[in-house]
């Protein structure tokens, strides 16, 4: 990792370790469901293959993460459990969080055609997640048992709403007659009614599905008489059970009570004040500047699998900047964003709201989205390559109180880029040249910037090669709102109403103050003294926005950012 005058920004980063014994939990659900389901047709009110493609990625979620033992979930949502001891990414609550959702989100994008082949997927899916402590095996059965009687209530609720609907009546006239009924009222409705037996319905429907970690037999090898070598080995399977918190179920897998411990009673009653601890999220700082980081995963393994060049692929950073801009498109409140190698930050606005501030929901909103991204996007990147593995990212969110040193933060990332490209492009030249990988390394252990320059100049017999490579590589990429030309204005015609910006990718130096003078609307605010007090102070980035807006911004003569210094980080 780079050194510079920036690190300092890093002691913004708050601890957030889930200290042992907390079992830890993890709940996703769909961020947007019911447009989800509804602009993909998703029977109503249980669509079996929806419902299977989400068993589909909780499996694969359990199969990638050996500390996760067992999971529940029901029609948008899962909630995964892992090991008592975890040590899972040392038990940090975001990467935990953004890991999970962003492998679901990746997985159920892949998987999709295999559950809908006939439906094209129309937009990205994009979940929540959140981290739920338990304090004790206690709390763990409540946790369950609330989520499971949740199940039933809304199947019950939805099915008897459904089939009022299919019968003639509005949804309002079928939400009328439904409000304060109760279990038995619901179930004799159906059953005068419409002639359904609540209790026939499909297991998945009332009771959700369960994916845990037990123990099988496995054949290794045969011996030379024929017979089986056996070995124990876990396994992803599916269960439904009527009363998952109960002692009677949970006893009967021995893994469970192994990881996690015993049930020692059943549960009868769902504790409110457990509930509302459950349903607890902290929020970010007000006021402060939110950065939200997100860093593909083992992306040095990902990136050989699918062999981008070295030490650059132009397809993989624009694939990566391409997802950035979906992010900021939906995300309104996201000013600034900069990306390099596997990583982007995004920056929301210091007065967002975006989920009341609640750390985990923006994290994993848009750490999910820009994963199903991604995987949406891979084949207009690279047409040729199948994905091999699923791409996932995690994130964090960091509060900086000012926006100096929010561009001290920005600076950071900028000289990181230099820094690792600078080096990476001398590392990968000399392994061209025929020195081993080892060699490269002790070769360029302790050398300066210039020596590196040389180096480059001599060995591509280029003068100043360092400088001839593209911006992107040199000095990331950023993508925010930006003011469209009048041409382009005029030219979309009646179109154009409304739309006087538009999400740019660029690729310049984000250090120098005058990138950011000359967009003085990203931040919205002055900053160093190098603004003047007035209309400046008060521009904001705005996707609808006034026309008047974009005048004013010109008519002040704002020059554009000059070419950046050759070599100036
Ligand atoms: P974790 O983030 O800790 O999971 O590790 P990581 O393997 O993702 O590595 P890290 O985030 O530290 O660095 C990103 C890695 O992605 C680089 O070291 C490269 O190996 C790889 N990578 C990113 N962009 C490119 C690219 O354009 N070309 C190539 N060849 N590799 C890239
Ligand atoms: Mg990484």
């Amino acid at each position: 990792m780079a050194n510079s005058k920036y690190e300092y920004v890093k002691s913004f980063e708050v601890e957030d370790e889930i200290m042992l014994p907390i079992i830890i939990v993890v709940h996703i659900d769909n961020r947007d469901f019911s447009r989800f389901s509804e602009v993909h047709e998703f029977v109503k009110p249980n669509d079996k293959r929806a419902l299977e493609l989400m068993n589909e990625c909780a499996k694969a979620v359990l199969e990638q993460f050996p500390d996760i033992i067992f999971s529940y979930g029901f029609c948008d949502e899962y909630s995964f459990v892992f090991k008592k001891q975890t040590k899972f990414y040392h038990r940090r609550a975001s990467k935990i969080l953004s890991l999970i959702i962003s492998y679901f989100s990746t997985i159920y994008v892949t998987k999709w055609k295999e559950l809908f082949p006939q439906t094209e997927m129309r937009f990205p899916p994009s979940f929540q997640s959140r981290v739920i402590s338990c304090a004790s095996m206690e709390v763990l059965q409540s946790y369950l048992a609330w989520r499971q009687r949740d199940c039933h209530l809304s199947n019950q609720y939805n099915t008897c709403l459904w089939e009022l609907i299919r019968n003639g009546k509005s949804e309002t006239e079928a939400q009328e007659i439904l409000k304060g009924t109760q279990k038995q009222e619901k179930n004799e409705l159906l059953y005068q009614g419409f002639n359904i037996n609540y209790k026939e319905q499909e297991t998945i429907f009332r009771q959700g599905t369960c994916i845990l970690k037990t123990e099988v037999q496995h054949i290794v090898k045969y011996k030379q008489d024929g017979s089986p070598v056996q070995r124990l080995r876990m396994k992803a399977i599916k269960v439904h059970s009527k009363n998952i918190a109960s002692r009677s179920f949970w006893n009967d897998y021995l893994c469970l009570c192994r990881e996690l411990g015993h049930f020692e009673e059943d549960a009868n009653k769902i504790k409110p004040e457990y509930v509302k601890s459950f349903l607890h999220v902290s929020k970010l700082m007000p006021s402060t500047w939110i950065v939200i980081r997100i860093d593909g995963c083992h992306f040095h393994r990902f990136s050989d699998v699918h062999e981008f060049e070295k030490p650059n692929d132009a397809r993989a950073l624009n694939l990566m900047n391409s997802c950035a801009v979906s992010v900021l498109e939906e995300f309104k409140d996201i000013v600034f964003s900069y990306g390099v190698s596997d990583e982007y930050s995004f920056v929301l606005k210091k007065e967002s709201q975006l989920y009341q501030r609640r750390s985990s929901e923006i994290v994993s909103a848009v750490v999910s989205l820009f994963s199903s991204m991604y995987t949406m996007k891979w084949k207009e990147f690279f047409p040729q390559k199948e994905l091999k593995h699923p791409p996932y990212f995690d994130g964090r969110a960091v509060c900086y109180p000012t926006s100096e040193i929010l561009l001290d933060y920005l600076a950071w990332r900028q000289v990181d880029c230099h820094i690792n490209n600078q080096y990476n492009t001398c590392f990968w030249m000399l392994v061209k040249s025929g020195k081993s990988k080892s060699e490269a390394q002790n070769y360029l252990k302790g050398t300066q910037a210039q020596e590196k320059h040389e180096l480059l100049t001599r060995l591509s017999g280029i003068i100043d090669y360092y400088n001839t490579l593209p911006l992107m590589f040199r000095q990331g990429s950023s993508v925010f709102w930006d003011k469209q030309e009048e041409e382009e204005i005029a030219n979309q015609g009646k179109d154009a109403v409304g739309k006087c910006y538009k999400v740019v990718v660029d690729h310049c130096n984000i250090i120098e103050k005058s990138f950011w003078e000359a967009h003085p609307e990203i931040l919205g605010e002055k900053f160093n003294g190098n603004f003047s007090s007035g209309s400046y102070g008060s521009l904001r980035r705005i996707t609808c926005c006034d026309c008047k807006v974009s005048k004013l911004a010109r008519s002040n003569n704002l020059s554009l950012p000059e070419q950046p210094a050759t070599n100036f980080l």
